[in-house]
């Protein structure tokens, strides 16, 4: 088990407004709706269904097949959860819509992300079977990008090149759609595939200190490891901040499924190693890569910040380390709110800004992104119900 001894000092001060934060998020995603309607109207091709991120301070939207589509959506339910505003429920079901044709695209491992925070949102909210029934079909396409061989999910089939069966350890947030597809069907199919993957991860891709890698290669045909890579980080053997994110998240939903010992273990080791680095800053939004050559001159990642807040909230209900786990989530959510949002009316309605998608490609460096958002309201709703 870890030991937490770093907590005490840092966060006793913290403080959180909540309905200020809420009424920010409301002000901001009014403006994003504004925004994106300005967008469409010039859009010919009609398949621009979800903000991403500012290019050139200009809005970017994608289409459902980019692994961002479902954030958006995500975040309108979010807010009518937070608010029960019938306008947000009503914006939310207009943007979830559009991505169900993604339920039968198999050319990707970002079905859990597209799919299920917005789907599986509106299911949990609204109980509506039109909603179940895209996500068991999202599971089953999921569900064929399984190998038996290697005992995962393929990630990507790009770079086929350098990878032939590529896992990243982002893919293990896919595992929810599998988990909840159990038990919306029965099917025990699905909770087996989650779970050797999580178990093929979990012996591979985390090095003795409990950091992981971001990309393991695969023999397609013996499940041999054959590279351990890097595409978002700064190297190999480097500790991309978004990485150990996703696998804090990962590791905490999988144990919230499977009651398996080893997953909140892990989940804790990770978190330790998170947070004790000798190169985390004391407001704790982690720079993008924590061997990133030039710290302190390098760009944070509000993204990881706001993922590893949200999964403390739930880790905090499973582990012996509650307190210390909620008011680190507390401390990061309040320097966010201090430091890190939109200056109101700005951003394109971005609620956060200082975020990072990939340094090594000069992609995305210091911006908004969807998915910031998306896990910060996920985590101020968990916040809000915390006991
Ligand atoms: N899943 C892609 C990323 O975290 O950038």
């Amino acid at each position: 088990m870890v030991i937490f001894l770093f907590l005490g000092t840092l966060a006793a001060k913290a403080q959180l407004n909540l309905k200020k934060d809420i009424r920010f998020a409301e002000s901001q995603t009014i403006l994003m709706l504004d925004e994106i309607d300005k967008i469409k109207q010039h859009d010919k091709t009609g398949n621009l269904v979800a903000p991403r991120t500012l290019e050139h301070g200009k809005l970017k939207l994608v289409a459902s097949r980019d692994w961002t589509s479902g954030f958006f959506a995500g975040e309108l339910w979010y807010l009518y959860d937070l608010t029960k505003n019938k306008n947000w429920r009503y914006f939310a079901e207009k943007f979830t819509k559009p991505l169900e044709q993604e339920k039968t695209n198999a050319k990707t491992h970002d079905m859990g992300f597209k799919v299920y925070c917005s789907f599986g949102n509106a299911y949990r909210i609204t109980g509506n079977d039109y909603y179940k029934n895209v996500i068991i079909e999202s599971a089953k396409t999921l569900a064929s990008r399984y190998s038996d061989k290697v005992k995962a999910i393929r990630s990507w089939d790009h770079n086929s090149e350098k990878w032939a069966f590529p896992v990243i350890i982002d893919n293990m947030m896919n595992l929810e759609l599998l988990f909840e597809a159990t038990k919306l069907t029965g099917d025990s199919t699905f909770y087996k595939i989650a779970v050797n993957h999580a178990n093929t991860t979990l012996k591979n891709h985390f090095r003795p200190d409990y950091s992981s890698y971001h990309v393991i290669g695969y023999d397609p045909e013996t499940g041999k490891v054959l590279k351990k890579n890097t595409h978002q980080g700064y190297n190999d053997e480097s500790a991309w901040a978004r990485g150990q994110a996703w696998a804090i998240y990962g590791y905490t939903m999988c144990y919230r499924y499977t009651k398996d010992k080893r997953y909140l273990e892990q989940a804790e080791h990770i978190v330790n190693y998170f947070f004790k680095h000798k190169n985390m800053p004391a407001d704790m939004i982690p720079y993008w890569d924590f061997d990133a050559p030039n710290i302190p001159n390098e760009p944070r990642d509000v993204s990881a910040a706001t993922i590893v807040a949200s999964a403390l909230l739930e880790l905090a209900n499973y582990s012996k380390n509650k307190k210390s786990y909620f008011k680190h989530a507390k401390l990061i959510l309040t320097n966010i709110s201090k430091n890190y949002i939109s200056k109101p009316g700005s951003n394109k309605g971005f609620i956060l800004s200082y975020s990072t998608g990939s340094k090594p490609s000069n992609l995305e460096v210091n911006v908004p992104l969807s998915y910031a958002d998306y896990y910060y309201l996920e985590a101020l709703n968990r916040y809000k119900s915390f006991k």
